[in-house]
């Protein structure tokens, strides 16, 4: 005979219908967490599909907007914009990204002019820029370290005076945020925002955004394991989250995000301070291939999202954004 007394706990009386589960929910996953990051194309009209990347496309500036449009229809309201730039215009110092002109600025101050209200954020990196593919600028086949960092300042001052909120050192050089931060403050851009790309791993999962920006083939069989992080280390992760928290980084971000979530855990539980996850392209990719393949549901990206969320991320880039957030509007 089953004891009528047992159990006392009964976890099923929680779940006993959709209302209770949600009136119980530890975790929401909600549109302001959700950030869209868009490739947008210099010398270009119209959009074209990216082949590594189910749905998402590069724009034009002009359709960009129209984008932008759609994505703030479907509640988000943060974006992170990555150029592809002509290639006629790399070259291996990048100096097209520290032109005060450049295609980027233009088209920061394009969206800024139509939605006032959108966040922006923008890409410090010059990967987007050089012929090798490589985030700065190499001396004796070395991505050097302080020489980056002089032009990493100048390309900051360039998307700050353009008008970006938040400004997103990709880069990994050592103490690039101090340096960034005091350019900042002397130009009186004293409100913007840095976001660090803090912990920043040598990941494959970035293959597909190399296709889409166009710099995969310029990079080659070279790889970025002398600046990004190595993908066995937790500890490290937190001494550069500390690093960068004190040279005076406002949000600290990890990236990929489904595999390291013990590392946005451990960031989030030991700082405080808001930390945001970059579910990325490889991620976003292999999901999306699963799902359109039918192998998988579609509710696998959001649970996808809900498990960076519970992890102790703040806010979240994730291709799947806008698709996200129309979903969480229905709901
Ligand atoms: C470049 C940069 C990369 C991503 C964002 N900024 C790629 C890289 O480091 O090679 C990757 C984003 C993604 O895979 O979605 N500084």
């Amino acid at each position: 005979m089953i004891d009528r007394k047992y159990p006392n706990t009964r976890f099923r009386r929680l779940r006993r219908n959709s209302k209770l589960i949600n009136l119980v929910s530890e975790n929401t996953l909600n549109c302001d967490d959700l950030i869209q990051p868009i490739f947008i194309k210099e010398k270009f009209n119209g959009s074209e599909s990216i082949e590594t990347m189910p749905e998402i496309k590069r724009f034009s500036i002009d359709s960009s907007l129209k984008e932008i449009e759609d994505i703030i229809k479907s509640g988000v309201n943060t974006v992170a914009i990555f150029p592809v730039i002509d290639p006629d215009k790399k070259d291996d110092q990048g100096s097209e990204a520290i032109k005060s002109d450049n295609f980027i600025s233009s088209t920061i101050r394009k969206i800024k002019e139509e939605f006032p209200d959108i966040i922006l954020i923008a890409d410090v990196a010059l990967d987007p820029y050089t012929t090798h593919g490589h985030d700065g600028i190499i001396k004796n086949d070395y991505v050097d370290n302080d020489a980056t960092i002089e032009v990493l300042v100048k390309q900051s001052l360039v998307l700050a005076n353009a008008g970006a909120d938040i400004i997103a050192p990709s880069d990994m050089m050592d103490g690039r945020i101090k340096s960034i931060r005091s350019a900042l403050e002397k130009a009186e851009f004293k409100d913007t925002i840095l976001l660090s790309y803090a912990a920043k791993y040598n990941s494959k999962f970035y293959g597909p955004f190399r296709d889409a920006v166009d710099s995969a083939s310029n990079l080659g069989k070279s790889s970025k394991e002398t600046y990004q992080m190595n993908i066995n280390n937790r500890n490290e992760a937190m001494h550069e989250v500390a690093m960068d928290i004190s040279e005076g980084a406002d949000i600290v971000m990890v990236k990929p995000a489904m595999p390291y979530l013990d590392v946005i855990q451990s960031i989030k539980q030991k700082f405080m301070i808001p930390t945001f996850a970059y579910q990325v392209s490889g991620e976003y990719s292999m999901i999306k291939l699963a799902v359109n393949n039918g192998w998988l549901d579609k509710d696998v990206m959001l649970e996808s999202l809900v498990s960076i969320k519970r992890s102790g991320a703040d806010a979240i880039l994730t291709y799947a954004a806008k698709e996200i957030s129309k979903e969480i509007l229905k709901r």
